[in-house]
């Protein structure tokens, strides 16, 4: 049973149906360069232990950093005898090191802690290039506001002309929701800060070893105090997983509205030839792919999590080798966010508006009948009779087939004494936008403010 890393209670072998089921190589191996930097950090508190000597573990390191280069460069692959990557890496140990040697490495040590523990290592790297990509993509929303600053377009709820908005304010609200993904993902760093090596198989270990120590070298902020959580915990996988999804989804809905926004019906945006597809038979044809990725790999992220949720749901402590199958969907999260992200941001960052029609589409459907109740209740007008006396204007308006300026001074005196000519102060896209100047609102002095609230934000992120 050679390269195996048991064999002394089996007559034979596994089977080849049971080895090809086991293997994990084939997704594991990209934790490789992890394994080596654990086994180098586990080596030192063998030593310390007094469980190697300064030969030794000088001529462990030896063996370890030639294996990484081997690795690195790819001289060194895993074989097909090898079941997962720290069998192959412990394997790949022993033919630099010599069975004397490199088989004193795994004291103290088991697979469940390693790969629980590599695992951290490399989505916590990830989760930096992910929020990289994330802080890109809200870097081209904001210079996209800042080119926009006072363009108004028509807000909508129910995807019905609702009230004007600055396309600013509408995209910055898409910067907001991201910038809490990246908050997410340092938050989330805080809890996969800590190590489970030295926890063992689920026990703990008995051989003196410092799993402080350890952590420390990799980078961790401190070692689990419960060998059981450690080995067995996946809730800082999942976590990841929701929040990968999280801006999968995030991600999705400006797809969905660039993707709307690019119909010939809306016309509002142009997308960059460079992020734009066409087709292979219609000619004229000009396809928002990138946007529509965006939407579909949102629900592949999705079920990427509540893949790793149902595989965890039933199972008991500690160990159990369902938990081989954690690493495919996180992995498979950080390579799709790995590739989706620069897309997007660059979709975004390239994007031309088309600011005159967003503009003149602003004020159409009525989308002023709020300005029109808000100022009656400037008046002294209880905001019930505001909201009655507003929507009988539109009715009238729409009766005729004319907008709400197009009514009459008279027309408004004939449906309220309180609508006097003062109320056409509102009836324009401009004093509807400057009259929100709440915090939060969509002023033009609002955005600005809001504009540097962002900032301040994303220095801090
Ligand atoms: N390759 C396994 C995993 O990814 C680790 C090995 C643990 N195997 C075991 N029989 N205890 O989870």
């Amino acid at each position: 049973n050679e390269g195996s890393l048991w064999g002394g209670r089996f007559s034979g072998g596994p089977a080849d149906a049971l080895a090809a089921l086991s293997k994990s190589t084939h997704f594991d191996w990209r934790l490789a360069r992890h394994d080596i930097a654990g086994s180098r950090a586990h080596a030192r508190v063998l030593h310390r232990a007094g469980l190697l000597d300064d030969g030794e573990l000088a001529g462990m390191l030896a063996a370890l950093d030639a294996l990484d280069d081997d690795v690195r460069t790819g001289a060194y692959l895993p074989a097909e005898s090898d079941e997962d990557v720290h069998g192959s890496l412990e394997r790949g140990l022993i033919e630099r090191a010599g069975p004397a040697l490199g088989g004193k490495l795994r004291a103290g040590r088991s697979r469940n802690d390693q790969v629980a523990t590599l695992g951290r290592m490399y989505l916590r790297e990830h989760a930096r290039i992910i929020a990289g990509g994330v802080l890109a993509t809200i870097d081209a929303l904001v210079e996209q506001a800042q080119q926009h600053l006072e363009v108004p377009m028509p807000g909508r709820t129910h995807l019905q002309h609702a009230q004007p908005v600055l396309l600013s304010h509408h995209l910055l609200a898409h910067a907001w929701a991201l910038l809490r993904d990246v908050q997410r993902l340092q938050d989330w760093d805080r809890r996969a800060a800590v190590s489970p090596y030295g926890s063992g198989a689920l026990a703990g270990s008995s051989l003196g070893l410092d799993p402080e120590a350890v952590a420390a070298e990799l980078g961790f902020d401190s070692a689990t105090h419960n060998s059981i959580d450690g080995t067995a915990g996946r809730d800082v996988y999942a976590e990841f997983a929701w929040v990968t999804s999280m801006i999968g989804v995030d991600l999705s809905r400006i797809s969905e509205e660039v993707i709307i926004w690019a119909t010939k019906e809306f016309s509002f945006v142009t997308l960059h030839d460079s992020f734009s597809t066409g087709s292979s038979i219609m000619p004229q044809k000009k396809n928002p792919d990138v946007a529509e990725l965006a939407r579909g790999k949102a629900g592949r992220l999705i079920g990427n999590l509540t893949g790793l949720l149902a595989t965890l749901k039933g199972l008991p402590l500690a160990y159990n080798r369902d938990l081989q199958e954690d690493k495919e969907p996180v992995f498979d999260a950080v390579d799709t966010l790995e590739v989706l992200l620069p897309a997007v941001s660059g979709m975004i960052a390239t994007l031309t508006f088309n600011t005159e029609r967003m503009a003149s589409l602003a004020p159409l459907g009525f989308a002023l009948a709020t300005d029109v109740a808000e100022w009656l209740v400037r008046q002294g007008v209880p905001f019930r009779e505001a909201h009655e006396l507003s929507g009988a204007a539109v009715k009238l308006a729409e009766s005729r087939g004319v907008e709400l300026w197009d009514l009459t001074d008279e027309d408004y005196a004939g449906i309220s004494e309180h609508l006097t000519p003062g109320v056409r102060e509102v009836l324009t896209v401009e004093g509807s936008l400057n009259s929100r100047d709440s915090q939060g609102g969509t002023a033009p002095a609002a955005v600005r403010r809001q504009l540097t609230a962002l900032a301040a934000q994303l220095e801090e992120a």
